[in-house]
């Protein structure tokens, strides 16, 4: 299996390439080659017999949807799996908790004037949703692990909210429960391309008038958190293949 990961930023992909010294053989990176294509970093990473390919995408959503073409075009990735930050909407998400999307919509894109709803593509939706059996794959490892993971909308624009009115427009206009600046660039990619994917994010913040501080102090544990679940999904994604 080829497993692509994203992160946006370099703080988020670095507590994976942590695991380069990982003294637990469980979960040691071996055979490691980076390899560099249209400024970005592939991290090629031999693990359990299958292969990751790891690399931050730069922030945004166009620096997002050439990355996860390129993993899915270029190196051939089977599933898409993002992993870092976000920004909370919804008040019972706090610093450091996990939630993993289940729809995935651009609150920033916005041909109402043509009587379209928020978010609306021509020929195609405001919603895209994530793989099924991923996302089940993953409640069975926070079942496992005892973690709490949440599940809701993610909204992505090309956009730091750190203000509390643009917050609420987003939560009543698409339901939102967490805000950041890739998920669905990388959600809409891996559907045009028939591609698995599945994001996940651990807050940073709450979008408000202290989200750039907030963002600034809890982004590398947040981030690490993030990562922690995922090398757990990924692992978990691995036992499931073995037995089918
Ligand atoms: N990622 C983390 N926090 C965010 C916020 N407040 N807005 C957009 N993206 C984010």
């Amino acid at each position: 299996m080829i497993i692509g990961i994203i992160s946006a930023m370099v703080e988020e992909v670095e507590p994976f390439l942590d695991l380069k010294e990982a003294e637990d053989m469980l979960h040691y990176f071996d055979h490691y080659e980076d390899v560099r294509y249209a400024g970005r970093t592939y991290h090629h990473i031999n693990y359990r017999g299958h292969k990751i390919v790891l690399v931050y995408s730069k922030i945004g959503k166009v620096n997002a949807a050439l990355t996860a073409a390129t993993l899915i075009e270029k190196f051939g990735a089977e599933m898409v799996l993002f992993s870092g930050v976000a920004g909370a909407i919804d008040p019972a998400l706090k610093i450091g908790d996990l939630i993993a999307a289940t729809q995935l919509c651009q609150h920033d894109l916005d041909i109402t004037a043509f009587g379209h709803p928020y978010g609306y593509v021509p020929e195609g939706k405001v919603y895209v949703e994530p793989d099924r059996e991923l996302m089940v794959l993953a409640k069975k490892v926070a079942d496992e692990k005892g973690i709490e993971l949440k599940a809701g909308i993610i909204a992505t624009g090309d956009q730091f909210v750190a203000d509390p009115k643009r917050k609420e427009w987003i939560r009543q206009t698409f339901q939102a429960h967490a805000i950041e600046m890739e998920g669905a660039a990388v959600a809409s990619v891996c559907d045009d391309l028939n591609v698995p994917f599945f994001v996940l994010r651990a807050i940073s913040d709450a979008a408000d008038m202290d989200a750039a501080f907030d963002f600034d102090e809890f982004l590398k544990h947040s981030s690490k958190v993030s990562s922690d679940f995922m090398m757990g999904l990924v692992d978990k994604i691995i036992d499931d293949h073995a037995q089918s």
